[in-house]
């Protein structure tokens, strides 16, 4: 079929032609924004966390365009990507305030503006900042140099001005496993301070990162397990990864005949960046509008090159020797699974837990593998297993 018309995205952070499988959060989330626009009050805060490729992003990129719609403001950063996250979140919120200013009446956002002038030539020094408009910096509210605080006053700032007009904030942070464990710290104390008010502030704060993350937030600071509400973002269940792939193409006027599709289902296992790969292949290469075994056989091996390509091989690649064999005990055992270290250190025919440790360290430095607990390991992205195991 025209690959021109094709509707699947595979990728990061691609929207995928149909969400699937999301209903109960995006439906949570609805919760929120009501709660800030009709009662001007915010709720704790979101993680979502997981593996790579799940569709943490997608979410994210959702939130955003449904509350941009409605004229809130809304920031996005990504930590980790070179800039420090004050500062990212700085320059992101100079983005938000500007096309808030642009929408509401300035005269009320007059003091938030001048309270964040001063925040921002705290964080960012260097930074040439404009807001587009003529504002002075208020001084003493925002600006101690303390980030949990100022950061916490700022939110305090943010949410007042945002009640204020009927709107709230949303402020996301992506990758945020890549920050450091002063920034997160610096984070949960803002939070926390934020949630105490009697009415806590219109503002939505959804951070999202690998499955670490919430044992990061925890080391940061004691009480963020109560800080956030955890919203892990898993593999999708048959049905989800069924209308993911059928849905889309009826859109374009196709069909899959049912056996072609339950392989395809099988062979993606819910994953949802591999799903949108085995949409668009079997697209590509379906010979009419009726999807038939056949197209979905070549589809698949596609797909499967192309995953096996982008995601899986330069991973592989990264690795040592001394790391693979690491990691092929751990697909051995485990699969998908988590495996207790001990495990892995008999499987390798070693003696002690130090004998792997190094490798151990470096492959989560890597990003390849993590603790999901503490004296076990798993891989960061699904399908990993099945790739080592077609390795020679
Ligand atoms: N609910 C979904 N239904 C169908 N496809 C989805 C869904 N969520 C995400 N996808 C697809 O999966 C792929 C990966 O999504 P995304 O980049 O958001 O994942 P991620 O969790 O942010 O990964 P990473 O940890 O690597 O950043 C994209 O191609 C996207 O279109
Ligand atoms: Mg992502």
């Amino acid at each position: 079929m025209d690959p021109v018309a094709n509707p699947y995205r595979p990728g990061a952070g691609r929207r995928p032609p149909l969400l699937a499988g999301r209903e109960q959060l995006l439906a949570s989330f609805d919760v929120l924004r009501r709660m800030a626009e009709e009662h001007g009050e915010g709720d704790r805060g979101w993680i979502l966390n997981g593996l790579r490729g799940v569709g943490k992003t997608v979410l994210l990129n959702d939130f955003m365009r449904q509350v941009s719609n409605r004229g809130w403001i809304a920031a996005k950063v990504e930590a980790g990507a070179g800039t420090s996250l004050p500062v990212a979140l700085n320059h992101s919120l100079v983005a938000a305030l500007r096309t808030a200013t642009g929408r509401h009446p300035e005269p009320r956002l007059r003091r938030l503006l001048g309270i964040f002038k001063a925040f921002s030539l705290t964080v960012d020094q260097a930074g040439t900042l404009s807001l587009g408009v003529d504002v002075q910096p208020i001084a003493g509210v925002a600006d101690s140099g303390r980030l949990g605080e100022d950061l916490a006053a700022l939110f305090e700032a943010l949410g007042d001005t945002a009640r204020d007009l009927g709107i709230g904030v949303l402020l996301l942070i992506d990758e945020l496993q890549e920050a450091s464990p002063e920034d997160l710290a610096a984070i949960n104390s803002a939070v926390h301070r934020v949630g105490q008010s009697d009415i806590p502030a219109p503002l939505i704060l959804v951070g999202a990162g690998l499955p670490s993350l919430p044992a990061q937030l925890a080391e940061a600071t004691s009480y963020a397990e109560r800080l956030y509400d955890y919203r892990p973002v898993g593999l999708l269940d048959d049905d989800s990864a069924r209308q993911a792939l059928v849905i889309p193409s009826a859109g374009g006027g196709a069909t899959w005949d049912s056996s072609g599709l339950d392989v395809a289902v099988a062979t993606a296992g819910g994953y949802p960046y591999f799903i949108q790969a085995i949409g668009k292949h079997v697209w590509d290469n379906a010979r009419s509008t009726q999807i038939g075994p056949e197209d979905v056989e070549v589809g698949l091996a596609e797909a499967q090159r192309e995953v096996d390509d982008g995601l899986y091989r330069s991973r592989w690649e990264r690795a040592t020797p001394a790391q693979r064999d690491l990691l092929r005990s751990l697909a051995a055992i485990g699969g998908e699974r988590a495996v207790a270290v001990a495990e892995i250190v008999k499987a390798m025919g070693k003696v002690r837990t130090s004998d792997i440790s190094v490798s151990r360290n470096e492959l989560i430095k890597k990003g390849l593998v993590y603790a999901p607990e503490r004296g076990l390991l798993a891989f960061t992205v699904p399908g990993m297993h099945a790739f080592i195991s077609r390795q020679p």
